[in-house]
C-alpha cells in the first residue's frame, strides 16, 4: 500500500513536471519577447520611450504604468545581463540593449527630481517619465532599493566585461555610475524608505537586503579595478546592514517581518523576493543572509504561502500542503488585492534555488526552525542532516520539487492563451487583472524558469560573513558627525610652488581655489593635511598648485572618497 502510494505520488509528480515543462517551453519565449517589447526605443510596446528605458507596462490608464521605475528596470536588466553573461543569449543586439540601459541610467542619475539632485538624495526617486525627465507628481518617495538594485545589475555586467579584458570602459564609463549608487547606499541606508510596493514608509527587509548585497559586491568590484578610496566605507556599512537585517526576523512566529511600519501582519512577498534576489549559490543555506534554503527563509516561505490559503477563493479546496496562488501580502486591496504572477513565481524560484543548493552540497538540513516547512512533506521527519543517499532526502526533495512546480502550474492555469502576463489575476476566477504585459511579470517568469533549470549565476560574496555583535547606525548623512581624513599626495614642485586641496564640502572650501587648504611639505615630495570631514559622505576633491597667484588644477576626473561612519582614514594620491 505504502509502496503503491509512493509510486502514485511519484507518477503525479512526473505528470505535473511534464505539464510544467510544456508551459516553460511555450511561456519562456513569450516572456522574453514580453520583456523586450517594453524597452525603448525599439520595443514594440514601448514606442516613445528613450533608448534603454524599461516601461513598467504599456498600460496608460487604470493603472497608468507608462513610467520607468528604477527598481523594476534594474531587476529586468539584471535578468537580461544574466542571460548575456551566462551565454543564454549572447547576441550583439542584447549587448547593444544593455549598453543603452547603461546610458539611460547614467542620464537618469543626473536628473534633478522631487527627491533631490545626484548629490542630495535624488537617486532615491522611484520613477521617471519614459523620456527620462522627472516625474513631479505626488508619490511615495524616496524608495531606497533602486540604486542598490541598479548597482547590482551593472556590477554583474562589469564583472563580465573585466573577465573579457574590457577594463578601460568599465573604469571610465561604468564605474562612475555604479559609484554614485553605492555612495547613495552608504549615505542613506539608515534613513526611512518607502517599501517596494510604494506604500509603507519605514524600514523594509527587501531594501535592507539588496543594499547589503550591493555594498558587498561593490567593495569587491571597486577593489578589483583599483578604486579603493571608498572600499572601507562600503565594507563598514555592509556590516551594519547585515546586522540590521537580522532584526526583521520574528522568532516566535517563524517569519521575516517585511516592514518595521505599516501596521500589518508583515507577511509579505517582499521577503521571498529579497531571498531570491540575494541568492548566492556558493553561500549554501546561510541564514544570516536568508539564503533560499536557509531554515529561516523556508519557515518564512511556509508562513507567507499559508497566509493566502483562505483569502483567495481560487485557492479553496486545495490541500494544505500544496501550492496556491499568492500575492503581495494578505491584507492587500490594491486593484482588488489579487494574486500576482511575479509573487507566485517567486515562491517557485526560492524552492528551485533551495533544491539546487541541496543537490550541490549532497545533503539537506532540517532544524527546529525549518521543521514545520519540511513536515508538510513528511510528517515523521525530525531535525537532522540528511545525505542525498538517504530515503528521507529523496522523499523530501521530490515532494518539494512538485510543490515548487505547483506554483508554476498555478500561474500556467491562469495565463491566458496568448501567454500575456498582467500584474495580477483575479482572486475569484483567475482572469488577468490590472496592468497588462507587466515587464516585471515576464522577467519573473524568466528567472523562475532558469532556477528550475539550475542555471548557474555568479555569487556576490555572501560566503562566510560574520554578523557584528552589536548593530551600529549610520550617523552620517546629516547626523553631524565627522571623521579625520589625512590626504597624502606625492607631488614634485618647483621653488615657491605650494600644494592645496579643495572639494565638494564646506570643510574643503567648496571648490574655492582662493580658500583651498594648504598642505604641509614636511615629508616632501609627499604633501599632507588632515581634515575633519562629514562621516559616511561621498566627497569629491582635487589638488591644486599655486605659484605667485597662478593656479594650476590637477587634470580630470575629480578624485573621490566616501568617508567611513567613524574612525579615520588616510588617502594616498599622486598628483595628476
Ligand atoms: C533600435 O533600432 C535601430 C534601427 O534598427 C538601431 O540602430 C538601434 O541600435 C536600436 N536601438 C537599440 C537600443 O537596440
Ligand atoms: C567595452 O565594452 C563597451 C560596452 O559594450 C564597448 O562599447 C567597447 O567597445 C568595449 N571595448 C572593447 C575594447 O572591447
Ligand atoms: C538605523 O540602524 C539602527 C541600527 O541597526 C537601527 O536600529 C535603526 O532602526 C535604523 N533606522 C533606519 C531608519 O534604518
Ligand atoms: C517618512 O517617515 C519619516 C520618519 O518618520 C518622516 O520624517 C518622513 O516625513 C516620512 N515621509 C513621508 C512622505 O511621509
Ligand atoms: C545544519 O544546521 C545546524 C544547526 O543550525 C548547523 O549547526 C549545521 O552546520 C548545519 N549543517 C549543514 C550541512 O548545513
Ligand atoms: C535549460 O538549460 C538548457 C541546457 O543548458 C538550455 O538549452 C535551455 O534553454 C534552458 N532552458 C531555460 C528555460 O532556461
Ligand atoms: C568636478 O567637480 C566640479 C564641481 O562639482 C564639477 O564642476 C566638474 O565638472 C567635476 N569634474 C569632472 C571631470 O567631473
Ligand atoms: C595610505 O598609506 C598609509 C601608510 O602607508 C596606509 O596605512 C593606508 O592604508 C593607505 N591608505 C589607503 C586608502 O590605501
Amino acid at each position: 500500500m505504502y509502496r503503491f502510494l509512493v509510486c502514485a505520488l511519484g507518477l503525479l509528480g512526473t505528470v505535473l513536471a511534464q505539464s510544467v515543462d510544456s508551459y516553460v517551453g511555450s511561456e519562456g519565449p513569450i516572456a522574453k519577447a514580453g520583456v523586450l517589447a517594453n524597452i525603448g526605443p525599439n520595443g514594440s510596446k514601448a514606442s516613445g520611450a528613450a533608448a534603454g528605458v524599461v516601461v513598467a507596462s504599456p498600460s496608460k490608464s487604470d493603472p497608468d504604468y507608462w513610467y520607468t521605475w528604477t527598481r523594476d528596470s534594474s531587476l529586468v536588466f539584471k535578468s537580461l545581463i544574466d542571460q548575456y553573461t551566462t551565454g543564454i543569449d549572447s547576441t550583439s543586439s542584447l549587448r547593444s540593449l544593455i549598453d543603452s540601459f547603461v546610458i539611460a541610467e547614467a542620464n537618469i542619475q543626473q536628473v534633478s527630481n522631487p527627491s533631490g539632485t545626484l548629490t542630495t538624495g535624488g537617486l532615491g526617486e522611484p520613477k521617471f517619465n519614459v523620456d527620462e525627465t522627472a516625474f513631479t507628481g505626488a508619490w511615495g518617495r524616496p524608495q531606497r532599493d533602486g540604486p542598490a538594485l541598479r548597482a547590482t545589475a551593472l556590477i554583474t555586467y562589469g564583472n563580465w566585461l573585466l573577465s573579457n579584458g574590457n577594463t578601460t570602459w568599465v573604469t571610465s564609463t561604468l564605474w562612475p555610475i555604479i559609484q554614485n549608487d553605492l555612495n547613495y547606499v552608504v549615505q542613506y541606508w539608515n534613513q526611512t524608505t518607502f517599501d517596494l510596493w510604494e506604500e509603507v514608509n519605514s524600514s523594509s527587509f527587501f531594501t535592507t537586503a539588496v543594499q547589503h548585497r550591493a555594498l558587498r559586491e561593490g567593495a569587491a568590484f571597486a577593489t578589483k579595478i583599483g578604486q579603493t578610496s571608498s572600499v572601507s566605507s562600503y565594507t563598514t556599512q555592509a556590516a551594519n546592514l547585515l546586522c540590521f537585517l537580522q532584526s526583521y526576523w520574528n522568532p516566535t512566529s517563524g517569519y521575516i517581518t517585511a516592514n518595521t511600519g505599516g501596521g500589518r501582519s508583515g507577511k509579505d512577498a517582499n521577503t521571498l523576493l529579497a531571498s531570491i534576489h540575494t541568492y548566492d549559490p556558493s553561500a549554501g543555506c546561510d541564514a544570516t543572509t536568508f539564503q533560499p534554503c536557509s531554515d529561516k527563509a523556508l519557515s518564512n516561505l511556509k508562513v507567507y504561502v499559508d497566509s493566502f490559503r483562505s483569502v483567495y477563493s481560487i485557492n479553496s479546496g486545495i490541500a494544505s500542503n500544496a501550492a496556491v496562488a499568492t500575492g503581495r501580502y494578505p491584507e492587500d486591496s490594491y486593484q482588488g488585492g489579487n494574486p500576482w504572477y511575479l509573487t507566485t513565481f517567486a515562491v517557485a524560484e526560492q524552492l528551485y534555488d533551495a533544491l539546487n543548493v541541496w543537490a550541490a552540497q549532497g545533503s539537506l538540513n532540517v532544524t527546529s526552525i525549518s521543521l514545520p516547512f519540511f513536515q508538510q512533506f513528511s510528517s515523521s521527519v525530525t531535525a537532522g542532516t540528511y545525505a542525498s543517499s538517504s530515503t528521507t532526502y529523496t522523499t523530501l526533495t521530490s515532494a518539494i520539487k512538485s510543490f515548487a512546480d505547483g506554483f508554476v502550474a498555478i500561474n500556467a492555469q491562469y495565463t491566458p492563451s496568448n501567454g500575456g502576463l498582467a500584474e495580477q489575476f483575479s482572486r475569484s476566477n483567475g482572469s488577468p487583472v490590472s496592468a497588462v504585459d507587466l515587464t516585471w511579470s515576464y522577467a519573473s517568469a524568466l528567472t523562475a524558469f532558469e532556477a528550475r533549470n539550475n542555471t548557474q549565476f555568479a555569487g556576490w560574496g555572501a560566503v562566510g560573513l560574520t554578523v557584528p555583535t552589536s548593530c551600529s547606525s549610520n550617523s552620517g548623512g546629516g547626523g553631524g558627525s565627522t571623521v579625520a581624513v589625512t590626504f597624502n599626495v606625492n607631488a614634485q614642485t618647483v621653488w615657491g610652488e605650494n600644494i592645496y586641496i579643495t572639494g565638494s564640502v564646506d570643510a574643503l572650501s567648496n571648490w574655492s581655489p582662493d580658500n583651498a587648504l594648504l598642505l604641509s611639505s614636511a615629508n616632501y615630495p609627499t604633501w599632507s593635511i588632515t581634515v575633519n570631514l562629514p562621516a559616511s559622505t561621498a566627497i569629491q576633491y582635487k589638488y591644486i598648485r599655486k605659484n605667485n597667484g597662478a593656479v594650476t588644477w590637477e587634470s580630470d576626473p575629480n578624485n573621490s572618497i566616501t568617508t567611513p561612519a567613524s574612525g579615520s582614514v588616510t588617502e594616498n594620491d599622486t598628483w595628476r
